[in-house]
């Protein structure tokens, strides 16, 4: 089959200088969900008709099966459909969808390609509001007769609860046919596509309809108000595929999905999560309420504590980490690695069973096995231009406050006092401390105010 994608209608409700298909959902631009339902349907063509925001959809989108049709100016979706002919092939079906309605179901749309052999298929849903819709009208026999637009419609016609959901699929051949015979001697004065299913009738083409098989899967969106409404369908969808899976989610309405999650068994998920990319959550994986997880993958039965931020990040089996932990790129900790509250984590390799429970800063940083970093460590990384490595080898123990200045190594099992500025390496099994001699300084006085 042929597929084109309609997106050249302009979006003005939206209110954004961003193209509308552009609009995220679940974390992906409207008409990207509808390309990726598209291209699973493995057409022939794959055509995207545009008008407005060509540049950025371009570079956004960039895709070698992706034809791309301007359509300039925009006159209607039967001239929009006109426009993509040349690049149809003329002994298939072609199927038409919307850029703007992106929860479309690739079984539903195998339906109605199966329905436009040697027919007109068209789309349809019964709606308890069926305002600014294109009505189904049918003869007495029950028969599609045509459709018609909101605004041509007569009072009886508008009270048809049916509508076209704008998704048909038509024998490209007799779709050509057709669309060279529009006119737009209409109230909007635009080549309607709909217009081909009188042509259908009058041809005696049947013209068959299959049923939407559920109501959100044809909203289009139109403001950020269907936007957002449209977001909670598709994490709530998500949600529900989780919970089929076997995760334990806290609460389905309270989790945010906007890319990939994969789970293994009996993960459980916390309230106000958000995940976002790739994010792989192994075995028995616990997540606390409110943690942001952007491509990250968390090993078996580690657990994050609530508010812990992990992006560009590894986390072990058995890791136990926050609440409040910044795990951010390039982060890789091994098994059994604890990170504790207010400890920002940035390019460092942790080996197994190390800790840095409370209060620190460890970027570019080589940290071996059993090492514990204490509260207020910072690693000095950085000089104002250049970033330098600070290594600690195994069963290193670092005190409170301390100042590594990098680049600098703390040997295998050294430990360095509290409060050390560290600017020369640690040698191995010793003591090094940094620190004035403390003194008591016998009648000193408090200044006073003059
Ligand atoms: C269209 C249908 C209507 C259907 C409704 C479903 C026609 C004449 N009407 O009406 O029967 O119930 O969709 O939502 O087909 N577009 C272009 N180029 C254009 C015009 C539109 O690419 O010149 C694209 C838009 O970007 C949009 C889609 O086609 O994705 C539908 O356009 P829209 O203006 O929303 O059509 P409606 O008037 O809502
Ligand atoms: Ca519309």
């Amino acid at each position: 089959m042929n597929i084109v994608i309609l997106a050249a209608g302009q979006g003005k409700r939206m209110h954004s200088n961003l193209p509308k298909v552009l609009h995220p959902l679940a974390g992906k631009a409207l008409v990207l969900h509808v390309i990726d339902t598209a291209r699973r349907l493995e057409p022939e063509s794959l055509c995207l008709v545009y008008g407005h925001g060509g540049d950025t959809l371009r570079t956004t989108l960039a895709a070698p099966d992706l034809v791309w049709v301007l359509q300039e100016p925009q006159l209607g979706t039967g001239h929009a459909v006109m426009q993509a002919l040349p690049h149809l092939g003329a002994a298939s079906t072609t199927l038409v969808l919307y850029g703007d309605v992106p929860l479309i179901e690739g079984e539903t749309l195998q339906q109605l390609v199966h329905a436009a052999r040697d027919a007109l298929a068209i789309l349809t849903v019964e709606l308890a509001d069926p305002g600014g819709y294109g009505r189904i009208v049918r003869n007495a026999g029950g028969e599609v007769v045509r459709i018609v637009e909101q605004k041509d419609a007569t009072a009886d016609e508008r009270a048809i609860a049916e509508v076209n959901t704008g998704i048909v699929a038509v024998p490209t051949a007799r779709l050509a046919a057709w669309l060279g015979q529009l006119s737009n001697h209409n109230a909007q004065q635009e080549y309607y596509l709909t217009d081909i299913v009188a042509m259908a009738v009058a041809a005696g083409v049947p013209v068959r309809t299959v049923p939407a098989r559920s109501e959100w899967e044809v909203l289009g969106v139109n403001s950020k108000v269907q936007l957002a409404q449209l977001e909670r369908v598709a994490q709530l969808r998500t949600a529900d595929r989780l919970l089929e899976q076997g995760v334990r989610l806290a609460d389905p309405a309270r989790i945010d999905v906007r890319g990939e999650l994969v789970c293994g068994r009996d993960v459980f998920i916390d309230v106000n999560c958000v995940f976002e990319g790739k994010v792989v959550l192994e075995e028995a994986v616990e997540i606390g309420p409110s943690c942001v997880l952007k491509n990250a993958h968390i090993g078996a039965g580690s657990r994050l504590a609530a508010f812990s931020h992990i992006e560009d990040a590894i986390v072990g089996p058995a890791g136990v980490i926050g609440p409040f932990a910044r795990l951010r790129p390039g982060t890789e900790l091994a098994a059994g690695v604890h990170v504790g509250n207010f400890v920002e984590l940035k390019n460092s390799k942790f080996a197994a069973k190390s800790k840095a429970n409370h209060l620190a800063y460890v970027g570019d940083a080589i940290v071996g096995s059993r090492v514990n970093i204490g509260a207020g460590t910072i690693t000095c990384n950085y000089d104002g231009a250049n970033k330098f490595t600070t290594t600690i080898e195994d069963d290193a123990f670092i005190g409170s406050d301390t100042q590594l200045v990098a680049p600098v190594t703390v040997g295998r099992g050294a430990t360095l006092g509290a409060g050390t500025t560290l600017t020369k390496d640690a040698p191995p099994d010793t003591l090094t401390i940094s620190r004035a001699r403390q003194i008591s300084i016998p009648g000193w006085k408090r200044p006073q105010k003059k």
